[in-house]
């Protein structure tokens, strides 16, 4: 695994290697990992912006992930390094206690549980035991104990020593090249759904105009789905964190019936933000085109659910002005993973969150890093069904009545 943090290839994503040596190296263990195919997308939908699937038949959680990209090796470096990361994180093998928290909080360091977010009908008890794994406070540099159901992503049963306070989900989870590039990613990811989440509870905020994206490979990304006739509407998600945020939204032109894409990123960079966010609404599109995730319900392509989806896309498009300009959306562009996390921590910090623990789901066998990121202070992703709102959702809804 590279031990600088440099970043080396900066196109579409931030890594320290580039997606084909990235790939080359993963290679040799998708077997191992029952990862059986990796199938290019694109070409069902008209945009061309490269997807792809990724297939894991034997899975504990979702057997096909998604990848995106500006080439045809990012979007498999990405669908592949997720495939990895949903192995790593069904098979935790890091030492586990099973301990109460009252106990265990007296003698060693453990996450901030009471700002965790919750699930609903989920009662966390301190005197009860549950299992715990390790990580690391990375302000502190301390060890820290975070609940193992908020890690593990073996969903073929209950949670083992769970308590199912805590929400199980993937938020947090990724991989990388190294350790320091995968919890930029994790990070990030945790930002960007508590930023998704609080721009979900705020009442509408204007559009950014795409006229004013001055990137080329965002501008490169906006002139693809426009030219395939479709229409976008983008949003600046940003949150008090000040980690730049966007929401993209595509639906056919014209009132056409077709699918919707919706798609959001985050990165200290605006331009590789925003253009996470568009590639991931195509990718979203091609989801539904292509049927191809185990987790969609047939439901969900009933030409009913169809029209509904697209009328929530128009009116969030038509409600809005495109006044919001790109220059204005904060963006901090750094040459290192190192001085990435330092502004992701000092952000946080800013917004009064100290404690950012990463677990370590890394195995030494392989060249490359997997680490599950909790941050107690964030909202979590509000569209999951056992959502429930945390101190940062109901103070702006508070602030609203
Ligand atoms: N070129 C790459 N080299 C190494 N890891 C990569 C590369 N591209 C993506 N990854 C990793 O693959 C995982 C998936 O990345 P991707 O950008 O596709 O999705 P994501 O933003 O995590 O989206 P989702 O919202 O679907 O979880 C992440 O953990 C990311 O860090
Ligand atoms: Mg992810």
């Amino acid at each position: 695994m590279p031990n600088g943090s440099q970043k080396q290839y900066v196109l579409d994503t931030h890594r320290v290697r580039d997606p084909e040596h990235t790939l080359e190296i993963v290679k040799p263990f998708l077997k191992e990992m029952g990862i059986s195919r990796i199938a290019n997308l694109t070409g069902l939908d008209r945009i061309g912006l490269p997807t792809v699937m990724v297939a894991r038949p034997n899975s504990r959680s979702v057997a096909v992930s998604l990848g995106k990209g500006l080439s045809l090796r990012a979007a498999e470096a990405s669908g592949v390094m997720e495939a990895i990361e949903a192995w790593h994180a069904e098979r935790v093998q890091l030492p586990q206690r099973l301990a109460r928290y009252a106990e265990l909080s007296q003698e060693a360091d453990v996450v901030d549980v009471a700002a965790l977010p919750r699930v609903t009908g989920g009662r966390f008890d301190p005197h009860a035991n549950m299992l715990w794994v390790l990580g690391r406070d990375l302000s502190t540099d301390v060890p820290c104990w975070v609940p193992l159901e908020m890690v593990d992503t073996d969903y073929t049963a209950a949670p083992v020593g769970g308590q199912k306070a805590f929400p199980r989900s993937t938020n947090g989870l990724a991989s990388g090249n190294n350790l320091a590039e995968a919890s930029c990613h994790a990070i990030c990811e945790l930002i960007e759904r508590d930023a998704t989440t609080l721009w979900g509870h705020q009442r509408s905020s204007p559009r950014l105009d795409p006229d004013s994206v001055d990137d080329p490979r965002c501008r490169q990304a906006i002139e693809m789905i426009v030219a395939a006739g479709l229409e976008l509407g983008l949003w600046d998600t940003t949150s008090d964190i000040g980690i730049a945020c966007f929401r993209c939204v595509i639906c056919e032109g014209g009132g056409q019936p077709g699918h919707i894409g919706i798609g959001d990123g985050c990165h200290p960079d605006r331009a590789i933000a925003l253009l996470r966010a568009l590639t991931e609404a195509a990718q979203t599109r091609l989801t539904y085109i292509s049927g191809a995730r185990d987790d969609l319900d047939p439901e969900e392509f009933t030409d009913h659910a169809k029209a509904v989806r697209a009328r929530y896309v128009h009116s969030l498009i038509d409600g809005t002005e495109a006044s919001s300009n790109f220059a204005n959306c904060p963006s901090h562009v750094t040459g290192s993973f190192d001085e990435d996390l330092e502004f992701l921590l000092q952000r946080l910090g800013s917004v009064g969150i100290s404690q950012v623990v990463t677990v370590d789901l890394s195995r030494e066998e392989f060249d490359i890093a997997v680490v599950r990121a909790v941050i107690a202070g964030l909202e979590a992703p509000h569209d999951d069904p056992d959502y429930v709102p945390g101190p940062r959702a109901l103070s702006i809804s508070e602030g609203l009545t």
